[in-house]
């Protein structure tokens, strides 16, 4: 059943497509939805948000509601022991901030991770607070067993931080791409190097996340209100060997360059920081 989703990209609404998706089908999912930002909230530096088909203009209660249920429903279909991506940020209404953990918690996954995505740049740029550069992303799981967490990473990737540094993507028509990197972060360092996983992005825009999924190997199913997303993605996907070189960039920093008993027997087994903090307090001392 599966088979008549897989590698395509569905251009629907997401609730009514994850329904009709089995049960455990899936490996690893990442995905950015709507942000509910009440198409008002442009920056000095960046376009207003809107996507031609689609609202990102929802009465809170309604739009934390919807991400309940598309969360519930893709904790459904992901395999126990997968794993999901959630990329969001935190926003303010009226002077009150907007937590993506106001709706987080009322799912079923378990919260494995908070990670910060440094953007290094700022969207808007006025003083009302300081200057927002991050986004969120939550690795979020799907208990297998007895274990809430599971196995753990590799140390190639466990040693990328929970600091996400990525640019914004500049190079694409889509209003709110993220870069590839960023899901072939996610992908590869769940899936490592196995291959044949299926992997989802349930509001797949510009297929980003597909991109990196077909590039690390893996099969994908992607879904998009917007027909001109949908159409970009699928012509993305036919020329992806284009952004092989992007994709191999972020894999050449998955690499452990010594491990951690030659670091200790080297006197080395003190972390960046601490090598950070020696420089700080020499340069205070010279
Ligand atoms: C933040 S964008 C995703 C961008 C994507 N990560 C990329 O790199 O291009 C959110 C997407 O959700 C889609 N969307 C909005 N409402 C939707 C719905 N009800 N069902 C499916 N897709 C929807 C929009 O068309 C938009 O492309």
């Amino acid at each position: 059943m599966i088979e008549q989703f897989a590698n395509k990209i569905i251009k629907a609404d997401v609730l009514e497509t994850l329904l009709r998706l089995p049960d455990s089908c899936v490996d690893v999912g990442v995905t950015s939805p709507p942000y509910n930002k009440q198409e008002n909230k442009k920056g000095w530096l960046v376009k207003n948000v809107v996507y031609s088909g689609a609202t990102d203009k929802l009465p809170e209660d309604e739009y934390q509601d919807i991400q309940v249920k598309v969360l519930n429903e893709i904790y459904r279909v992901t395999k126990p022991g997968g794993s999901f991506f959630y990329n969001h940020k935190t926003r303010w209404e009226r002077g009150y901030m907007i937590h993506p953990m106001d709706w987080l918690r009322k799912t079923k996954w378990t919260i494995r991770q908070e990670i910060i995505w440094d953007r290094k740049i700022a969207a808007n740029i006025r003083g009302w607070r300081f200057w927002q550069v991050e986004e969120r992303i939550y690795w979020l799981y799907k208990a297998k067993g007895k274990s809430l967490i599971g196995k753990e990473l590799e140390s190639k990737h466990a040693l990328l931080t929970s600091i996400w540094r990525f640019s914004p993507e500049t190079n694409n028509p889509h209003p709110a791409p993220f870069p590839l990197a960023l899901p072939v972060r996610a992908i590869y360092s769940i899936m490592s190097d196995a291959k044949g996983g299926l992997v989802i992005d349930p509001y797949c825009g510009s297929g980003t996340t597909l991109v990196a999924a077909k590039i690390l190997g893996h099969n994908y199913i992607g879904v998009d209100i917007t027909e001109e997303y949908v159409k970009y993605a699928e012509r993305r996907l036919r020329d992806y060997e284009r952004e092989i070189p992007l994709a191999e960039e972020e894999l050449s920093k998955h690499v452990v360059t010594k491990t951690f008993a030659e670091r200790k027997e080297r006197g080395e087994f003190v972390g960046r920081h601490r090598n950070h903090t020696k420089t700080r307090d020499k340069a205070l001392f010279d």
